[in-house]
């Protein structure tokens, strides 16, 4: 018996040793942990059971029968997150430089498949350069096992995705099917095709960093979530993320304990300028409404004109959905709709109750946008927020003009509560541009245009640059004092706790992808 122990314990120490102490401390040179490292930073202290360590590859092609490591580049298992069941896997760059082999994916595929099985999160840690070369097309069907895998997850559980190294070629579309993708910076990039291949198709000159690294996919193109300063920030970010998610899509997040007291808070009534044209930020509003430090932007460098993230009211986790007046007015254009549809979309799938903060000129205008597809773009916030059947409120601060009104959760597409502040205005444009047309004839035919111009832009922001039409309505619920928000929706959420919502039967809808 000895010996067989003997045996095993030098197969895990190998297992343990990726591939080798020289890969690793070069690993360590770029700043990067190690995926064996990473996973015991992620996990609760001995949480950690690893699945597979023992796996080898099976090519027999350009000498690889020789080299063998243990893992075979993959790190594998479950263990707990602030004492929640997880299931994980981490590249080991240090192994075939993490490429992904047919076993290295059919351990990937193994924990996706007890994480649906069992209902628990997924936490992929992707430090790779991509197919593993030597395997020809047996490593391209391991990508697709997982991507068919990642899809049929989606809304079942949820996935998240950590950039920690290279990700490049198809190998970027499993992290893109999951819900959320971090990125370290500097040490992290993704790209379908890589620098040298641009640089052959469009004559381009651009680097990695450039091309696809953590602040490119933060701001440009909004393929990341989140950033971090390096793979500890990114570790303590992702355990940030899954403390507002349930475990699947049948549960319901963790709430912190919570007692009610008066709740009132007053520095929301100052924020909202006299001038209605003067910004402000939506920020402090966020800040106003939600416990103490707990909001969590998501997406925060990318299409700003829009804030989304994860908060929590009265203990309880909620998302909120932003205009934000400080850029661009607030308007909604294309990256704003597809920003906002994807993260209302997130919260329905998790049974996380939305919140609504509203003050929005309307859809931006011009041959960009338009060409862009403003119209398909706008439709997704349109079609998420109209399938949500979680609680969802919203609170118009000031404009909720034209088609935005509509869009911005109203209650007309299935918002349970609705309520405006006083400074609150509902109308189907602003006052200048609504008297311009409707009172163009009386404007050109008076002595003094100008005067008469600001006249009727007087008359028709007394009619509708308030919240009482629309309450007069029943559209607004409740024109409520920016004091009591807080207390209100706290209330009201509670009061939706048990909402219970069908939908008429169908395979699936449409959206307008
Ligand atoms: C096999 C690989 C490998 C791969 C790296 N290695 N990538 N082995 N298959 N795809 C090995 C290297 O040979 C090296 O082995 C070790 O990993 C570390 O690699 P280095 O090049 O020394 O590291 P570095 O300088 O940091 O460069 C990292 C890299 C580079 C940028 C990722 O290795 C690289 O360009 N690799 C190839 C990337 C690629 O073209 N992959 C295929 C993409 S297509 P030794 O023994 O020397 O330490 C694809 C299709 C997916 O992935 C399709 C899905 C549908």
């Amino acid at each position: 018996m000895d010996k067989k122990l003997d045996i095993l314990n030098s197969k895990l120490a190998e297992a343990q040793l990726g591939g080798g102490a020289a890969r690793i401390d070069a690993q360590h040179k770029k700043g990067k942990l190690t995926a064996r490292e990473r996973v015991h930073f992620l996990l609760d202290p001995d949480s950690f059971e690893e699945i597979g360590a023992l796996v080898m590859h099976r090519c027999t092609d350009f000498g690889m029968a020789d080299q063998q490591y243990p893992g075979d580049g993959v790190v594998t298992g479950y263990g707990t997150v602030g004492g929640r069941l997880v299931y994980v896997f981490a590249q080991d760059f240090t192994v075939f430089g993490g490429s992904l082999s047919e076993t290295h994916a059919e351990k990937i595929c193994k924990v996706m498949d007890l994480a649906l099985k069992n209902g628990a999160p997924l936490i992929g840690l992707n430090d790779s350069g991509g197919a593993r070369i030597q395997e020809g097309v047996n490593s391209l069907g391991g990508y697709a096992d997982i991507f068919y895998r990642n899809v049929q997850a989606s809304g079942v559980i949820p996935q998240i995705s950590a950039i920690m190294g290279p990700c490049a070629g198809g190998a970027v579309y499993s992290p893109a099917i999951t819900d959320f993708i971090l990125m370290v910076e500097h040490s992290s990039y993704m790209f379908v095709t890589g620098p040298n291949v641009v640089k052959t198709v469009t004559n381009e000159e651009v680097s990695s960093e450039e091309l696809g690294g953590a602040s490119t996919h933060a701001s440009r193109s909004g393929v990341t979530h989140l950033t971090a300063s390096n793979d500890i920030d990114c570790i303590a970010k992702i355990k940030r993320l899954l403390s507002y998610m349930p475990q699947n899509c049948s549960e319901k997040a963790p709430a912190l304990p919570f007692e009610l007291e008066e709740e009132y808070r007053e520095e929301l009534t100052a924020i909202i300028p006299d001038n209605a044209s003067q910004p402000y930020d939506m920020k402090e509003v966020i800040q106003g409404i939600v416990d103490t430090d707990s909001f969590f932007e998501i997406h925060e460098a990318y299409a700003d004109n829009m804030v989304v993230g994860f908060a929590r009211l009265a203990g309880r986790s909620i998302g909120i959905v932003a205009n934000q007046p400080i850029c661009l007015a607030g308007v909604l254009d294309v990256n704003a709709s597809k920003k906002g549809a994807r993260f209302v979309r997130f919260c329905d799938c998790f049974n996380i109750p939305l919140l609504v903060l509203e003050d929005v000129p309307g859809f931006l205008p011009g041959t960009d946008q338009e060409w862009n597809g403003i119209i398909t773009n706008g439709a997704k916030l349109l079609y998420a927020f109209s399938e949500a059947t979680v609680p969802r409120i919203t609170v118009i601060t000031r404009k909720a003009y034209g088609g935005a009104y509509d869009v911005m959760n109203s209650k007309h597409i299935g918002a349970d509560m609705n309520f405006a502040w006083p400074t609150a205005e509902i109308a189907v444009m602003g006052a200048k541009g609504a008297s311009e047309i409707i009172f163009k004839k009386e404007i050109e035919s008076s002595s003094d245009p100008a005067a008469k111009l600001l006249e009727k832009e007087r008359e028709y922001a007394d009619t509708f640059a308030n919240p009482y039409r629309a309450a007069s309505r029943g559209f607004v619920d409740e024109v409520i004092h920016p004091k009591e928000t807080r207390r209100k929706l706290i209330k009201a959420y509670a009061m939706l706790e048990n909402k219970d919502v069908s939908r008429p039967r169908r395979k699936h809808g449409n959206v307008p992808l």
